[in-house]
């Protein structure tokens, strides 16, 4: 039995324009296979027809023969174009410029908050008059206890017993033995303020570091007074806390001063109600303070009868603390970026 060869002509026709149809509307590379497979595939429809050729009549064969290849390469044609473009699609969309996407964030540094509080302590006292200087950390123990009258068998030097890095040197406990070098080397008058790292034998806790800065204070003078010293340490407490800050002299002892005084200051998260930073007494303790005892005068060979100065001894990390409310000195010390950022 013969086909006539007009029927597969027409069906011919008809898979031509479908698949054409089919390929153009494919949207992803997916959809444009599956149009393949439907019409150029193994058992595709074009591959049907060409399968039937043999039952077209034997005068009509090379028409049906050619014209299915004609189709053949039009569809396949049309498949490359039509992957080409999706190919050129899908690039362009990848490299478009999304400018909605945030802008990357400028790298801004920053004053840690304790060098931060030591800068404003300076600039305050530099008002006063007090030069800015500094001592060597690696201390003898002539400095750092003996000359400030702390006899080393003494119990205040117990407390600070610390790392001893040669017979008669340590890592010096406090800034205090700054006092004796620069009466040593100048005259008086004498107005400075010293900032720098002590050492001591404290593990770090909430409210200790081993290492801590510490700003040492010294003024002396022919008749410099507890007067003075009280005018100063009230004009630095009123500039650095605040103009509502009171302050109050509380008595002491401590070896190189004579009278001595620890100094408070209304708390400033509470404004002197009672809080838990100041523990309910509404008071914060900043400094250790005093009237340089006249045995360190004449440890640094000045005259006791002549002169007299008031010294002072505070703590920026506790009064960056204080100021930000911070709850723990370690914080300070850690170099967590999430938590100094704040202070940017
Ligand atoms: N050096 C003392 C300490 O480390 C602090 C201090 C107290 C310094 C009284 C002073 C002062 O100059 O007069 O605890």
């Amino acid at each position: 039995m013969t086909v006539a060869g007009a029927s597969l002509l027409d069906r011919l026709a008809g898979i031509e324009e479908k698949g054409l149809a089919a390929i153009g509307e494919a949207s992803d590379p997916a959809a444009l296979e599956s149009a393949r497979v439907e019409y150029l595939g193994r058992n595709g429809q074009l591959a049907r027809v060409m399968s039937s050729i043999g039952t077209v009549e034997a005068s009509a064969r090379r028409d049906v023969g050619q014209r299915a290849n004609a189709v053949k390469t039009s569809l396949r044609d049309a498949l490359e174009r039509r992957a080409q473009q999706l190919t050129a699609a899908a690039r362009a969309s990848s490299d478009r410029i999304d400018l909605t996407l945030p802008a990357r964030g400028r790298w801004v540094g920053g004053v840690h908050p304790v060098t931060r509080v030591i800068d404003e302590i300076c600039d305050i006292f530099a008002e006063l008059g007090f030069t800015r200087v500094l001592g060597p950390e690696i201390e003898s123990t002539w400095y750092n206890f003996t000359a400030l009258n702390i006899p080393l068998d003494h119990p205040a030097a117990d407390m600070m017993d610390t790392f001893y890095l040669d017979e008669g040197v340590v890592l010096r406990t406090h800034t205090s033995p700054v006092q004796a070098r620069v009466m040593e080397a100048y005259p008086p008058p004498v107005r400075v303020v010293v900032p720098g790292l002590a050492y001591r034998r404290d593990s770090f806790d909430p409210s200790h570091a081993p290492a801590f800065e510490q700003i040492e204070g010294l003024a002396v003078d022919e008749g410099v007074d507890f007067v003075e010293f009280r005018a100063a340490i009230e004009h630095f407490v009123r500039h650095f806390f605040g103009s509502g800050t009171r302050s109050r002299f509380r008595p002491s002892f401590y070896p190189f001063t004579e009278p001595s005084a620890e100094v408070d200051v209304t708390c400033s998260v509470c404004s002197g109600s009672g809080c838990s930073t100041c523990k309910r007494t509404g008071w914060i303790t900043i400094m250790g303070s005093g009237m340089v005892d006249p045995a360190v005068f004449e440890a640094v060979g000045y005259d006791a009868e002549r002169y007299t100065g008031y010294a002072f001894g505070m703590g920026p990390a506790r009064i960056a603390m204080v100021r930000h409310g911070i709850p723990d000195m370690r914080l300070l010390y850690e170099g967590e970026m999430s938590f100094l950022r704040q202070f940017i």
